[in-house]
């Protein structure tokens, strides 16, 4: 399927994108291994390990505090 105008490639070598790196993790996914393991990011020149470990690391603080808590912190 080709990527919408909104997609950025974080895994040229194996065209991942940062949508699937969040459905992973939206799925479970909890480290760049299993990231690996899921959709072949890094696998190859591991240049884009970096992002995606951020990447992974921000959607899953996402899904573990899906509320909004920044905003009820800065609101006390
Ligand atoms: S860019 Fe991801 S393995 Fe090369």
């Amino acid at each position: 399927m080709p990527a919408s105008i909104d997609t950025v490639y974080v895994c040229i070598c194996n065209g991942v994108t940062d949508h699937q790196i969040r459905e992973a993790a939206a799925n479970g996914c909890n480290s760049v291994a299993e990231l690996t393991m899921r959709t072949g990011c890094g696998s190859n020149c591991g240049s884009c390990l970096d992002m995606a470990s951020d990447l992974l690391s921000q959607a899953r603080a996402v899904h573990d505090f899906p509320l909004p808590l920044l905003g009820l912190a800065s609101a006390a």
